[in-house]
């Protein structure tokens, strides 16, 4: 069910963003919005919505983001925002993201990673653990409105994502095991 739409992450590409990202933290002017910080990024703006009450950012790139309240912006799939968003900025990259999860399948999933390719080939993608998703980057354009609504089931994808994370290495020592049992019991 995880199959469709995912790729893997090219890992030198995340190696030179997190090089040039150092670069890029220094630019940052104090008073900008968000939605400039992402910008000067290398990110597209709406990756956040409307409606943000403050943020920080420090030069390492962390940053905390307040929202008036949680709410749901319709992109190709739901994203639910909680009301404090937080992780690392890099250029064309967020690390260690927590705060919005994405609908796929009527299971919503954390968003671990989010990350465009540099030169753009015009998509962005989203990790949420065991895979990543792709969307088009031309929907995170603008900052779009997001509504409050009641807050979904966010457990049932954190289950799912766990639960594959573990299965491989698990079902490995459970044949491991088997194995050894069926040797001695001959
Ligand atoms: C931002 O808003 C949050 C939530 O209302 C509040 O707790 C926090 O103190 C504010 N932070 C700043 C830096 O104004
Ligand atoms: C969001 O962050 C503020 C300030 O750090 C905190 O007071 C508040 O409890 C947090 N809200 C939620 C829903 O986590």
């Amino acid at each position: 069910m995880l199959s469709s739409h995912h790729f893997l992450f090219p890992t030198s590409a995340l190696f030179i963003f997190s090089l040039i990202s150092s670069m890029a933290a220094s630019t940052e002017a104090s008073d900008s919005s968000i939605y400039e910080v992402l910008k000067s990024h290398g990110l597209p703006m709406g990756l956040l919505p409307k409606g943000v009450k403050n943020f920080t950012v420090d030069n390492s790139g962390k940053f905390d983001v307040h929202l008036d309240r949680a709410c749901n912006a319709k992109f190709e799939n739901e994203l639910h925002y909680d009301m404090n968003v937080s992780g690392v900025l890099r250029y064309g990259q967020i690390d260690a993201l927590s705060g919005i999860t994405a609908q796929d399948l009527f299971l919503w999933f954390p968003v671990r990673e989010i990350r465009v390719d540099i030169p753009s080939s015009g998509l962005i993608y989203f990790d949420v653990g065991v895979v990543s998703k792709q969307f088009s980057l031309s929907s995170f354009e603008t900052p779009r409105d997001c509504l409050a609504v009641p807050v979904p089931d966010l457990q049932d994808g954190r289950n799912i994502v766990e639960t594959v994370s573990k299965i491989l290495p698990r079902k490995l020592r459970y044949e491991v095991d088997q194995d050894n049992f069926g040797r001695t019991s001959l």
